[in-house]
């Protein structure tokens, strides 16, 4: 699957955030090893701290469906410029893909969209070689 197409659902998933307090909708689109795509989108809850980003819904939709292989992922905000993924989403990730094959597509509302490996975002990581 390109990553155009891999965008474009990133957005779809992006109309079912629920977000009524940031009121920042967020949309990823995760592809499988199989060629597989899991959705997700960001939402939140009146505690805060229960919120759960677009990107953690699309690897729990999948891990959750007995996923463990994925090649890439797309994720789109509301804003103009790419949006990177949070620190806690970047941890989940690396639990699942090996961060020196993994793309992470990041795009926003322009046509600004970039591509870099897991490993580029998560220097120094830690992890299950620890264990
Ligand atoms: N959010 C995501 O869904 N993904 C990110 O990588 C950044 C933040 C969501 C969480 C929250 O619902 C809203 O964006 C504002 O932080």
């Amino acid at each position: 699957m390109n990553t155009e197409e891999l965008i474009r659902q990133a957005k779809a998933a992006r109309e079912h955030s629920y977000c009524p307090y940031s009121h920042f909708r967020v949309g990823a689109a995760l592809l499988c090893g199989d060629g597989t795509v899991y959705t997700g989108c960001n939402i939140e809850n009146a505690a805060f701290s229960p919120t759960n980003c677009a990107e953690r819904t699309a690897f729990f939709k999948a891990v959750s469906e007995g996923h463990r292989d994925f090649k890439k992922i797309a994720i789109i905000g509301e804003t103009e410029e790419y949006l990177p993924p949070c620190g806690v989403c970047r941890q989940v990730m690396l639990e699942f893909v090996d961060p020196s094959r993994f793309e992470v597509v990041m795009a926003g509302n322009t046509d600004a969209c970039k591509v870099v490996k897991l490993a580029e975002l998560m220097p120094e990581s830690f992890g299950s070689k620890f264990f």
